[in-house]
């Protein structure tokens, strides 16, 4: 994804926007969105754009209520890939890069994660017989914070970040990673605890260890943890690997994404590590 600012400023000013005033979204920003959503098909998933009016009571997301939007970005996965948390995770990673291309054009988004309970909405996205919608997104310009949006955003600890030390860690999970010792990486890591996640959860754990950050997920299937919850963390990890990576292109840090191998999962389950480049090895 191409950014025209700084996607450090994009991140600190996103925010999920529940409410929409009545002015559309521009011809040309929806333009550019399209060529941004064009780019982003991928082999298992494919984005669209609809203009579309939400009706009062119309549900939207698992939680939260969406008011007064019009135009929407839609997720669509191909149906067998349902439960591939490697798909999860890469939809996640090229959502995100939507959501923070629309917060540069100024406008307010918010992720949602299912489907419309619209049949006309339906027919305008025109699915193929093996596609699902797996996300949806308002995009448009915020209101006024209403009561109940007030509310999604109290019960959801929107505002709440967990603190780095629960987050990022040296070598093993029992010890916390100091500032100092992510060096350069620091304005990174701080950019991905901004990072939106389904119900403000944040599962995201990284790991430095030699020459990675390795990325973990703490979200383990439960009883009590749906099937769709539990594959929306790894959105929420592919959201953490955009983040990641945008800031660390801005500050000129090289690396690679790749998968070791050689990772057994306990307790969390492993998505994937980022190898630096050694030139940066020698101040890190
Ligand atoms: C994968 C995913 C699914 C989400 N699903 C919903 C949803 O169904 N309804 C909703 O109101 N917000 C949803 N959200 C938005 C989160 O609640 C929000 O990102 C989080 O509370 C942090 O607030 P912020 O985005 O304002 O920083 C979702 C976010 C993610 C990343």
């Amino acid at each position: 994804m191409i950014f025209n600012t700084s996607p450090t400023d994009i991140i600190k000013i996103r925010r999920s926007v529940r409410t929409y005033t009545k002015k559309a979204v521009e011809q040309e920003k929806k333009g550019i969105m399209r060529e941004v959503l064009d780019n982003l098909r991928g082999q298992y998933f494919r984005f669209d754009l609809i203009d579309f009016q939400l009706e009062e009571g119309m549900k939207l997301g698992t939680y939260g209520m969406i008011k007064g939007a019009s135009t929407f970005i839609i997720g669509i996965l191909n149906k067998e890939l349902m439960d591939d948390y490697d798909a999860a995770v890469e939809f996640g990673y090229a959502f995100e890069g939507i959501i923070l291309k629309a917060t540069e054009l100024g406008l307010g988004t918010c992720w949602l994660g299912g489907t419309f309970n619209s049949k006309d909405a339906m027919k305008m996205i025109a699915l193929k017989d093996n596609e699902q919608v797996v996300m949806v997104s308002p995009i448009g310009y915020g209101g006024n914070i209403r009561g109940f949006e007030k509310l999604t955003r109290k019960l959801s600890k929107a505002d709440q970040r967990k603190p780095w030390k629960e987050l990022f860690f040296h070598k093993d999970f029992n010890t916390p990673l100091s500032i100092k010792e992510a060096g350069p990486y620091a304005d990174v890591l701080h950019m991905v605890r901004l990072a939106p996640s389904a119900s403000n959860k944040q599962p995201w754990r990284i790991l430095k260890s030699h020459k990675t950050y390795d990325f973990y997920n703490v979200n383990m299937p439960t009883p009590s943890n749906k099937k769709q919850k539990f594959m929306m963390s790894f959105n929420d990890m592919g959201i953490a690997k955009a983040h990641f990576d945008y800031v660390a292109n801005e500050k000129g840090l090289k690396g690679q994404w790749l998968k070791k191998d050689d990772i057994k999962d306990e307790s969390f389950t492993y998505v994937g590590s980022w190898e630096w480049h050694n030139e940066v090895e020698d101040t890190h």
